[in-house]
């Protein structure tokens, strides 16, 4: 049940999020490209995604692969030409697919031609586009983020003789906001790729985009001015293109993100995530009801987006340091598993490659508030390659194939940019598209289907939601409800089988009908309705019956 041209669009839309790099190479030379991507789009759109988010497709150095903008107005040339780009959107918007990409406006490379002149005396017109100090004294409240890389957030430039602002790592120079001409060479830049015909973006790490001493630096009062600005302009030019926020903060924080219905359409959930996987392991439910308990409403315009793993680590900075010790115990045992304040693993090894519990997180992840994230590959339950440093485990080649390279590139290929996974339990010889394309039973096919089942009903889009009690916490159980569908929703986050008893007596006369499998469950009578669950079985019970 696709919105088509609605401009509420991404409130029930499923994102499939993608890097270039990893998924097609058209041109044999080891790396993904435009041409590549354009011909796995019908397997994209088979797997019944709305929007492509692009991770940065844009000149870079690529020690931050694309994060580190060199030049906000040409591609990487590695990924193709501009024409090549414009087929990727024609071809995408031709299936109905919608294409986001990063926008990065914390921060550029410091080979950006800005920064280069920046650097380049302390006179320089472009001096202040950057943040410059002449001590590393300055906005000593600010945390560090990359705690495995960088010592402050301040680099020391030998050609100038002063220090330049980072949030990030020291060959990203953060941009100057304060500055009028930034701010408008940002809206500039976000012209030309939406009248390209982009979707919308993703803005990256907006909650450092100013600093002011006696602050942390993040969520300061001048970045939401800033970013109302964004969104005003946006608005006046580009009707039913997106912001999706990337802004890893507490509910309460990121609140302010989406303003009244006038800064960001979007934003992700960074605190939800973290307790899908802790819920699972504790067998309890409490850490998810709490954080959502936590959550504030947003505007009816707004949503958020979840999603299970993307292609940084798996941050823990929204959790209490207890909850991060646990989760690090339990799902990153060795310590090369571990990056910053996070874990740097896919899904499938996360979960043991065990198929229940993929399913399980799948299907909160495709039932709880938000439009869902699917991080490339994991759709197919791909591993990851701890020795490659930093994040680049979780982003080698798509398997598309048994066939050496797992079909990403020509097998006359020397090499690929970074190693297919190629290990007994994870490699492409076992775990490949076409083979679980084949596969009935598949977790592509799983896949496919439950999100099928989700945009079917749209209770699960966009419905309100309740968390229903019950005393046994290893269920999960919460309520979808839109337009006079209700769905109640239920999983067993525990190895054993469980029972919950719920008082459904609204429901009285009510037959459930579980969607994915499409089983009937006794009608619902009386106060009590008792449930038993399969260990890590989840139930999306559509409650239709005779009107109430
Ligand atoms: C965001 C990106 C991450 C990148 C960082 C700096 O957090 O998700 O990959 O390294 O910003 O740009």
């Amino acid at each position: 049940m696709g919105r088509g041209n609605d401009e509420l669009w991404y409130k029930d839309a499923v994102f499939y999020e993608l890097y270039v790099r990893a998924f097609c190479d058209s041109d044999d030379d080891g790396k993904g490209d435009f041409q590549g991507l354009i011909r796995k789009l019908d397997y994209v759109q088979e797997l019944g995604v709305d929007c492509i988010w692009l991770l940065p497709i844009y000149a870079s150095p690529l020690r931050d692969d694309g994060y580190d903008v060199a030049d906000f107005y040409s591609l990487h040339p590695d990924y193709g030409t501009l024409q090549d780009f414009q087929a990727l959107l024609a071809e995408a918007h031709r299936r109905g697919l919608r294409i986001v990409t990063d926008l990065v406006m914390n921060h550029t490379s410091d080979q950006h031609p800005w920064f280069v002149e920046s650097r380049s005396s302390k006179t320089s017109p472009k001096r202040d586009y950057y943040v410059w100090s002449a001590t590393d004294h300055k906005y000593r409240d600010a945390r560090i983020i990359f705690l495995d890389t960088e010592e402050s957030n301040w680099a020391y430039d030998r050609i100038s003789g002063e220090y330049y602002w980072h949030r990030f790592f020291s060959h990203q120079p953060d941009l100057n906001l304060d500055n009028p001409a930034v701010q408008q060479a940002m809206l500039d830049v976000m012209a030309y790729w939406l009248d390209m015909g982009i979707d919308g973006f993703r803005a990256d790490a907006v909650p450092y985009l100013y600093e002011r001493e006696g602050t942390n630096c993040e969520n300061l009062p001048e970045t939401h001015a800033y970013l109302k600005r964004v969104r005003r302009f946006l608005d006046q030019r580009y009707k039913g293109r997106v912001l999706l926020a990337e802004a890893n903060q507490w509910p309460e924080d990121v609140r302010s993100y989406f303003g009244a219905g006038d800064e960001f359409h979007m934003a992700f959930h960074f605190p939800v995530m973290p307790r899908l996987y802790l819920a699972l392991k504790r067998q309890d439910r409490s850490p998810i009801v709490e954080i959502m308990k936590r959550t504030p409403a947003i505007p009816e315009s707004c949503q958020w987006c979840t999603f299970l793993r993307n292609h940084d680590e798996l941050t823990l900075e929204m959790v209490t340091p207890q909850e991060r010790a646990f989760m690090w115990d339990a799902y990153a045992p060795q310590p090369e598993m571990r990056l910053n304040l996070g874990i740097r693993r896919r899904l499938a090894p996360l979960l043991d490659n065990d198929r229940r519990k993929i399913e399980l997180l799948n299907s909160m992840l495709f039932t709880l508030p938000g439009s869902p994230v699917i991080y490339y590959g994991d759709e197919i339950g791909m591993g990851d390659n701890v020795a490659l440093p930093d994040r680049n485990g979780v982003r080698t080649p798509m398997q598309w194939s048994d066939e050496p390279y797992a079909g990403f590139c020509d097998q006359a290929v020397p090499s690929t940019y970074t190693p297919v996974i190629d290990d007994p339990a994870y490699g492409y010889r076992r775990v490949n598209v076409e083979a679980q394309a084949r596969d009935g039973g598949s977790l592509l096919n799983l896949m496919r289907h439950l999100i099928r089942c989700r945009k079917q009903h749209q209770a699960l889009g966009c419905g309100s939601c309740e968390f229903l009690e019950s005393a046994n916490r290893t269920v999960l159980t919460h309520l979808r409800c839109h337009g006079g569908e209700d769905i109640l929703v239920l999983h067993n986050l525990s190895a054993a089988t469980q029972s919950v008893t719920l008082d459904l007596q609204d429901w009285a006369g009510v037959v459930p009908i579980d969607i994915p499998s499409g089983s009937t469950f006794p009608p619902i009578s009386g106060r009590v309705y008792e449930l038993k669950l399969a260990p890590y079985q989840y139930l999306w019970l559509l409650l239709e019956g005779p009107p109430r």
